[in-house]
């Protein structure tokens, strides 16, 4: 059963890791994807990810934008309104890090850690939710971290950030609530992508394994599984939630 039958899904920083694979699993599903990617390195995988979608049988089509800047989110939104008529599903997923102990941080880091990936979402939902009010229905889904909610040595930048997208998600769903318009956070863990690649070799992976009660790393497809219940009507009773997919490690 599809799950997503003509709907239209945006999903930012797509063109790797969690946000690729979810464009892979909701084009699964049947949605029609606009995704960004954001540098001139991604420009390949997002023709291939394009490619793939629209052999998936949906229609597909990328953009290089830069989520945390409110011009251009502003003008990504509108030209999807106007090229696949609608936004059903948002998925803000664009994020970086750029660790390091507080004495260390610079105000630079800071700034662009908080801008990428919390402002960015500010900056998307802001837009997406003009078509949603007009169709009084909507589903709005935040990739928040397991580091938002319990912090972490070393990510205070990082763990501010995904801590603000949570109450920023609270917000919108007692905001949008009436108008049928849902809007839900998830929490990975450590999940196997280019960005937590330092975390996967020798004496530091087994640290962090050691704390999973699930003994491993998670994929990105399982944070694309969540992601698929909470954009579908699976999930119609579900707003204002943060969800762990984290194997355990939040418990
Ligand atoms: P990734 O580094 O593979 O992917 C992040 C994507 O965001 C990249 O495609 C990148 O080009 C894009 N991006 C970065 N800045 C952008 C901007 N200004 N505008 C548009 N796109 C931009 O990382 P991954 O692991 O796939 O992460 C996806 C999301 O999941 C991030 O928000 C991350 O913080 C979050 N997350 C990841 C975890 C993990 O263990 N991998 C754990 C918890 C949360």
């Amino acid at each position: 059963m599809k799950l997503l039958e003509n709907k239209t899904a945006i999903i930012t920083g797509a063109a790797r890791g969690i946000g690729e694979a979810i464009a892979l699993k909701f084009a699964e599903h049947g949605a029609n994807i606009a995704f960004t990617y954001v540098s001139d390195s991604s420009e390949e995988k997002a023709r291939a990810l394009e490619l793939k979608l629209s052999a998936a049988g949906v229609k597909a089509r990328s953009w290089k934008t830069n989520a945390a800047d409110y011009a251009q989110s502003e003008i990504f939104v509108s030209e999807v309104i106007r090229e696949f008529g609608t936004v059903d599903i948002c998925v803000n997923n664009a994020g970086i890090s750029k660790d390091n102990l507080l004495l260390r941080l610079t105000p630079e880091q800071w700034s662009e850690v908080m801008e990428v990936n919390l402002k960015s979402v500010y900056n998307i939902t802001r837009q997406v939710i003009r078509p949603m009010l007009k169709a009084k229905s909507g589903s709005i889904i935040n990739m928040s971290s397991i580091i938002g909610i319990k912090g972490n040595a070393g990510q205070s930048s990082y763990a501010a950030s995904k801590a603000g997208i949570i109450g920023f998600t609270k917000s919108i769903a007692q905001e949008l609530g009436s108008r049928s318009i849902r809007c839900n956070a998830i929490a990975p863990g450590f999940i196997e992508t280019d960005m937590t690649q330092y975390l996967q070799e020798g004496e530091i992976s087994k640290s962090f394994l050691d704390k999973i009660p699930l003994g491993r790393f998670g994929t990105s497809e399982e944070v694309s599984n969540t992601t698929l219940f909470l954009a579908s009507e699976l999930s119609s009773y579900i707003t204002g939630q943060v969800i762990s997919v984290c194997g355990g490690l939040n418990t």
